[in-house]
């Protein structure tokens, strides 16, 4: 006979993300607190280990003056893309874990990039099944994005992500004092995604954008500071909110322009950062929208204006490699990764969306040609 058993249950999480400001002076509690007495393994990303001398000598005094039990000197790992190319910093990460017996009731302190956050936290999530892991991002795009999600994973077989877990993270410790070493690319990119979710769910926000580029475009720290403040919160709260945490249906709701911005990145080996790739692929959605006459003419000079205003270059020749088939590669690219129908978030409204199944190549092209053409002419696009 047939049988079966159907069982369900549910399992609730916890997502906190603190924010502060010099997390290793002596006397701040954050981290102390988290920590609470169990083991740390800190990782450090070496981009800002080498731009921050004296950072592993800071967490150190840290642990002294505090008394947080780190179970050696930070271990600084490569950073940035080349962390997620190769399985070299997930293996290095293993096995100090495994060196430094971190259990799954000790910590893994991951401080870095969003693509170092995505191989270390990978790591973690793996190593006996999932350890605590508290994510320190060091960028802008780490503070109001990368790191404040559920995400983890490394490029594999050419595919970026293909090798990840979903994991909350223990928690997430944004601190505004470790932006201080980037430089004005590294400042500006976690903008993008600012711009990307105030289009899908605050026209507030994107307005004080507005207002504050040109603050923003300087490299102002405070008024990045709550830009990025911002990003944060409206992408934790949808991840934490909109009932599909771990992406099991087919849509990705914050990843407008995202499509060809994956591309992007990979067709220009990187020369373009994850931040200018989702500038270029946030434009050409922007611009597919307006021409299937879902978002206003008004609304896409006003977005593309404001992506010019903060610095943004919004064309990468490479869209017209090939008349354009390479980057149209990306659409079906994007639906594999995620599984199912092809689903694209649109704007609709500044601060609404809507969701879409298909999208012309004809429509693309068109839009590719016009940020071509707005690039040649930039007064056009900033007028
Ligand atoms: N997991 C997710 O949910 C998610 C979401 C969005 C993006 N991402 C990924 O995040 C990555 C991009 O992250 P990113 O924009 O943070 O860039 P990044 O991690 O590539 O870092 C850029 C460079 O800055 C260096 N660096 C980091 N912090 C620094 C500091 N404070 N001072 C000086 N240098 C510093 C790094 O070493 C690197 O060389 C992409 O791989 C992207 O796919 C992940
Ligand atoms: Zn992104």
């Amino acid at each position: 006979m047939d049988d079966s058993l159907d069982l369900e249950f549910a399992v609730t999480y916890r997502h906190r993300i603190f924010f502060t400001e010099g997390a290793f002076a002596s006397g701040n509690r954050v981290l102390a607190d988290l920590f609470a007495g169990a083991k740390v393994i800190p990782i450090v990303d070496a981009g800002l280990a080498n731009s921050r001398p004296g950072f592993a000598a800071e967490v150190a005094a840290y642990g002294k003056a505090m008394g947080v039990h780190f179970t050696r000197q930070p271990l600084v790992l490569t950073g940035g893309e080349a962390a997620k190319k190769d399985s070299a910093v997930v293996k290095a990460a293993l096995a100090a874990i495994e060196a430094d017996k971190i259990c799954r009731h000790s910590y893994v302190l991951a401080i870095g990039g969003g693509a170092f956050l995505d191989a270390v936290g990978f790591a973690a999530a793996t190593a006996h099944r999932g350890v605590r892991l508290v994510r320190m991002p060091t960028t802008t795009l780490g503070q109001g994005d990368a790191g404040v999600g559920v995400k983890n994973g490394i490029n594999t077989f050419g595919k970026k992500n293909f090798t990840g877990a979903f994991a909350v993270p223990a928690a997430v410790v944004n601190d505004l004092a470790l932006l201080a070493s980037l430089d004005a690319r590294g400042l500006r990119d976690g903008l993008v995604e600012a711009v990307k979710v105030s289009l899908l769910k605050d026209p507030v926000f994107f307005a004080n954008l507005e207002k504050e580029s040109a603050l923003l475009a300087a490299g102002n720290i405070p008024a990045i500071g709550r830009a990025v403040r911002r990003s944060a919160e409206l992408h934790a709260k949808h991840i934490a909110g909109n009932g599909d945490p771990f992406e099991l249906g087919s849509a990705r709701p914050l990843d407008l322009g995202h499509w060809a911005a994956h591309k992007l990145e990979s067709m220009t080996n990187h020369r373009l950062t994850h931040g200018e790739a989702v500038a270029v692929g946030l434009a050409l959605d922007l611009i597919c929208a307006r021409e299937l006459g879902l978002f206003g003419k008004a609304e896409t000079e006003r977005s593309l204006n404001l992506l010019v205003a903060l610095g943004f270059r919004i064309y990468a020749p490479e869209m017209h490699l090939d008349g354009g088939a390479p980057m149209l590669a990306g659409l079906e690219e994007f639906r594999e990764h995620l599984g199912g129908q092809l689903t694209l978030v649109l704007p609709t409204a500044i601060g609404k969306s809507t969701q879409v199944h298909e999208m012309a190549s004809a429509v693309v092209r068109k839009a590719a040609d016009e940020l071509r053409a707005r690039d040649q002419q930039p007064c056009v696009a900033r007028s």
